[in-house]
């Protein structure tokens, strides 16, 4: 389901109050473990530890709302993708979250980063990577990205419309800088979760269509371009994927792409991108495959379809953003208001609103996405009721979790920790309402260290030049 109208007021369910997926716990105080970090436990008290730290203490030192990072949970996920994935590349893409810190700790780890704005490319820079292991992405980047992304020597760009082709050439020419270049192919696949459309086009801005020619033409374009080092093919085909089924339709589609250049030109390009888009668990139903699991099946698929085509098999890179940053991270609000709201046949359902909302995670309200939560400052006796939590802002649909069981005792003054908070939260949040963005904080053995602080309302009234 997709909600495109966020800005509605969206009113409570009449009919089943809790969706099929969701049961009811025998105890509201138990974690489900493939929704949180590794480091994320429960205390004596019942208060949720990170790294050996509890929330009470976390949200005493730097408040509430915050994002809570678990450091070593982060960087495993890196690195197993990195050893899952060995002789390929994986770039973290950063569009699911990043600052300066995340972006060492995912180098460290082996990774290349994926940024798609001139803004992500300056933090980039601010880190100190060593920008031949980024690649930059967007299918409208200024003249001035291009320029930072040539002059700072950027590993590859993913060219994305002919403009850009006589944009880029033009200016490479000038700065005398021969850029690599791969094309972002449209496949005509779609995917999402266990499901995904195969079509022969796709009406979307991304990419040069495979099945229109526009991509052969793209590929051939970009040859004949003298200021232009063309490396390979680039495809990414959705988010949230638990299943292979979409990767092989687009290695089929783009492997063929590669063959028919080859056979044009007698070239063989050296690398294909097969994307991001691994899913993450956000709630019971979800149910994510491991990086070994997925790059076996990716290695399979590929070398299938290569020794189908007759052609060797290029230089693999993936782009995972959410499967890094989704899982290690959680979301803690304090509770405001909690409301009991009578639904039509008798049933009812529990109002949470916490001093955060759609300003701080807005994928609930853009995409419908579901997400869980927890009580998370002490055990509760109580019994679980079915609860909706919402943020502060002046929207019906400043909803961040749709449904899910919590304890009826659930008052003002407790914590509430969201799990999958990593991805897509900070990255798309907004100041909707002068609602200051809340701070992002890592948890390593216990200590607790600021990656991004609080905005305060003073650098809001700061950009008010009135
Ligand atoms: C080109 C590209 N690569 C990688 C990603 C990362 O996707 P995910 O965070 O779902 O892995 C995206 C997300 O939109 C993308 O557009």
């Amino acid at each position: 389901m997709t909600h495109t109208h966020v800005a509605g007021s969206i009113h409570a369910d009449s009919t089943a109050p809790a969706p099929s997926w969701l049961s009811m716990p025998r105890d509201v105080n138990t974690l489900l473990p493939s929704l949180w970090s590794t480091g994320v436990d429960k205390d004596e008290t019942g208060a949720l530890t990170v790294a050996g730290r509890s929330v009470v203490d976390i949200a005493e030192q730097v408040g509430t709302p915050v994002y809570v990072v678990d450091e070593a949970d982060l960087r495993e996920r890196a690195r197993s993708f990195a050893a899952a994935f060995g002789g390929w590349d994986v770039y973290y893409a950063a569009k699911s979250f990043l600052c300066t810190t995340v972006a060492r700790w995912v180098t460290e780890e082996g990774l290349g980063v994926d940024v798609c704005t001139g803004g992500e490319l300056a933090v980039v820079r601010r880190a100190g990577i060593d920008l031949r292991r980024v690649g930059l992405h967007g299918n409208n980047k200024s003249v001035e990205e291009l320029r930072l992304a040539l002059t700072g020597g950027v590993g590859r760009i993913i060219v994305d419309s002919f403009d850009e082709i006589t944009r880029l050439n033009t200016l490479a020419e000038e700065l005398q800088i021969r850029p690599r270049v791969m094309i972002r192919a449209t496949t005509g696949v779609e995917a999402h979760t266990h499901e995904y459309i195969a079509t022969a086009h796709e009406d979307q801005k991304f990419g040069f269509s495979i099945a229109d020619g526009t991509a052969l033409s793209a590929l051939l374009r970009c040859h004949q371009e003298p200021w232009l080092e063309l490396i390979g093919i680039h495809s990414h085909i959705g988010s949230q994927i638990f299943d292979a089924g979409g990767f092989e339709v687009a290695a089929r589609r783009t492997l063929r792409l590669h063959a028919d250049f080859s056979a044009q030109t007698g070239v063989e390009l050296g690398e294909l991108d097969l994307g991001g888009g691994f899913g993450i668990a956000y709630t019971s139903a979800d149910t994510p495959s491991s990086p070994a699991v997925l790059a076996q099946a990716l290695r399979e698929i590929v070398a299938n379809e290569c020794s189908g085509l007759d052609i060797s098999v290029p230089h693999l890179s993936i782009e995972p953003g959410r499967a890094i940053s989704g899982p290690s991270t959680f979301a803690l609000y304090r509770v405001g208001t909690v409301k009991p709201v009578a639904l039509d046949g008798g049933a009812s359902r529990l109002y949470v609103a916490v001093d955060g909302g759609m300003s701080d995670n807005i994928r609930t309200a853009l995409y419908a996405a579901a997400y869980s939560a927890t009580l998370a400052s002490r055990r509760s006796p109580a019994a679980p009721v079915l609860a909706r939590v919402v943020g502060k802002h002046c929207e019906g649909g400043d909803i961040l979790v749709r449904d899910e069981f919590l304890p009826a005792d659930i008052a003002t003054g407790d914590l509430l920790a969201v799990p999958g908070a990593g991805a897509y939260s900070r990255s798309m949040a907004s100041n909707y309402n002068y609602v200051p963005r809340p701070p992002v904080v890592a948890v390593r053995d216990g200590q607790i260290t600021t990656l991004i602080r609080r905005e305060t309302i003073e650098d809001l009234l700061a950009l008010d030049a009135g």
